[in-house]
């Protein structure tokens, strides 16, 4: 029998998210989305591409949630997208509206899923979504670290004249401008990227990696990425349905590694069958902890806004 994965957001990166995973062939996909017939039109057509591409795995669109009943991994990209001149943070309390609405129905109907998060401002949404579904942390964080590395990654890759293969890195931190790629941990076929590349060339690729979904906003002027991310998400839900205990950045609620408590930031963490099942702790140096507790304070600002927000909901 195959997995059974849902995406939410039928729009671009939930729609080419779906087609990817449906590509996969083992797992059945269920694309909802509150636009009328959008998503059972989207997952036609995809259907339809299974005899080409070779996948005998079901696509259907829906805008109620019956048919993701027992899914899996449930995707959550619902949401309003950035346009030129907006911040991720600007998306914030539409965004906290959307996701605590679908993740009431999600766990509703799929009690036992894994959710991967992935609207923005991901951090924030992560814990909104978390503290919404009651579900412990291992079955509920988010896609930003795959995505952001991916970036660095092909930067690096790009820039040394090498396979994006042979490229790890890892970034720290929230999914925002101050996020923190760890430069020690960067290599490229084992050697640190530090013998390989000046360290002012290496800031710069940093820097264009942390601002990596501006440059693409201002390119399309109408929405922001999504083919990136889209590839990102398809990672990480193989690394749970294939349970490849894949390490990985992603963004998890914390409580107490790197010295954070309560809190959704990005960190290294281990993916499988059982969701997040660990949270990988490496000794950073002094200038990366600072950097990374910076990164979770502009996180707990937003934390803030939806909270004092849901207060004045709740006394209105
Ligand atoms: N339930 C289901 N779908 C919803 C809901 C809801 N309550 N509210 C909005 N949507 C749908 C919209 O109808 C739209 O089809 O979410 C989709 C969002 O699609 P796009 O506008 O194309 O945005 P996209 O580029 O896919 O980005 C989605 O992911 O990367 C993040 O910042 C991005 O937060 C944004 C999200």
């Amino acid at each position: 029998m195959r997995s059974k994965v849902t995406v939410v957001g039928a729009g671009n990166v939930g729609a080419t998210a779906a087609q990817r995973i449906h590509g996969l062939g083992y797992a059945d996909v269920v694309l909802v989305d509150v636009v009328p017939d959008l998503p059972q039109g989207k997952a036609l057509d995809m259907l339809e591409s299974g005899p080409v591409i070779g996948s005998d795995a079901s696509i259907i669109g829906s805008n109620t949630y019956e048919a993701s009943a027992n899914s899996d991994v449930v995707v959550i990209t619902a949401g309003i997208a950035r346009k030129p001149g907006m911040s991720r943070d600007d998306l914030l309390l539409t965004n906290m509206k959307i996701t605590s609405a679908v993740t009431q129905e999600v766990v509703k109907h799929s009690p036992n899923c894994i959710i991967i998060a992935v609207t923005n401002p991901l951090d924030a949404m992560l814990q909104n979504i978390y503290e919404t579904s009651g579900f412990p942390r291992s079955r509920v964080f988010g896609m930003a670290g795959v995505l952001d590395t991916a970036r660095f990654r092909t930067f690096i890759a790009q820039e040394l004249n090498v396979s994006v293969d042979d490229v790890q890195a890892y970034v720290l931190g929230g999914h925002g401008d101050d996020m923190v790629p760890l430069v020690r941990y960067t290599t490229v076929g084992g050697i640190p990227i530090s013998d390989l590349m000046a360290e002012e060339k290496v800031q710069q690729l940093v820097t264009r990696a942390r601002q990596g979904g501006g440059e693409i906003v201002q390119l399309l002027k109408t929405g922001s990425a999504f083919y990136a991310p889209s590839a990102s998400i398809t990672q990480m839900v193989e690394a749970v349905l294939l349970d490849r205990k894949r390490i990985l950045p992603c963004c998890a609620y914390l409580q107490g590694e790197y010295g954070i408590n309560d809190l959704c930031v990005g960190v290294p963490v281990k993916l499988g069958a059982g969701g997040m099942e660990q949270v990988i702790q490496i000794k950073l140096t002094r200038d990366e902890q600072a950097a990374l507790k910076r990164s979770a304070a502009s996180v707990k600002e937003l934390v803030d806004v939806m909270r004092k927000a849901k207060g004045q909901g709740a006394k209105a």
